[in-house]
């Protein structure tokens, strides 16, 4: 494994789950692949900006022999996404809010899902060009998704896993730390990821 590519979202400092979670499993994975360059992007830090016309008339290449004049979001775009492929390894830590992802984790999905560069349409339909990369999701919820009444209502598992999917990454794990804000949960949240990620398979 050369580079893995660790995407931090939660603004919550030291107070985040996901980002207790993403630095344990920062940990772990250098322990298991010690030649590994860690790539992480802080999404809180230095958010991303939303796509503009310009930008999609560049990333959309509607005439390649006449290309668009190149932006500074269509340039950045083009260093995400080479940093995604350029990665064996893809981690995702975000917060679950609103019961979906953050719109900073949005921003970075909008930059970097790119026709001819992640995925293409083809006589079979949809071909994803980011293959042969593992994915783990660390998403931290207040409440519990993985089971009971509001499993239904989790849109950032599923929606992570098919947008992942649609660019060719199929090998992809979960572990969540939820429960954060449930009295007699919320202790074993943290506590209960990290056992996970002690016990990761290499
Ligand atoms: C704006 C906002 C929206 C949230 N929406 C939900 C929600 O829809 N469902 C839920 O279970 N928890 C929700 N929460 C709680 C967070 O998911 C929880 O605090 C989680 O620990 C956040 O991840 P972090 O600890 O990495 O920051 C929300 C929190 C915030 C600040």
């Amino acid at each position: 494994m050369k580079q893995i590519l660790m995407i931090d979202v939660s603004p919550r400092g030291a107070a985040s789950g996901s980002r207790v979670a993403a630095d344990r499993l920062a940990a772990r994975l250098a322990a298991i692949h010690p030649a590994a360059r860690l790539v992480r992007r802080d999404l809180a830090a230095t958010p991303l900006p939303h796509l503009d016309a310009a930008t999609l008339d560049v990333i959309a290449a509607r005439d390649p022999a006449n290309p668009a004049p190149p932006t500074d979001l269509a340039r950045l775009s083009d260093e995400l996404t080479d940093e995604l492929l350029a990665s064996d390894c893809l981690v995702i830590a975000t917060p679950m809010w609103n019961f979906g992802i953050p719109s900073m984790l949005k921003a970075w999905i909008d930059l970097v899902v790119r026709p001819g560069r992640t995925f293409q349409y083809g006589d079979a339909g949809v071909l994803g060009l980011a293959q042969g990369k593992r994915a783990i999701l660390l998403p931290a919820s207040g409440g519990v998704f993985s089971e009971g009444p509001w499993r239904p209502f989790d849109f950032v598992e599923p929606y992570l896993r098919h947008v992942l999917g649609f660019i060719g990454i199929s090998d992809v794990e979960t572990i969540r730390i939820e429960g954060m804000n449930i009295p007699g949960l919320a202790e074993q949240a943290i506590p209960n990821a990290l056992s996970a990620i002690d016990n990761l398979a290499g």
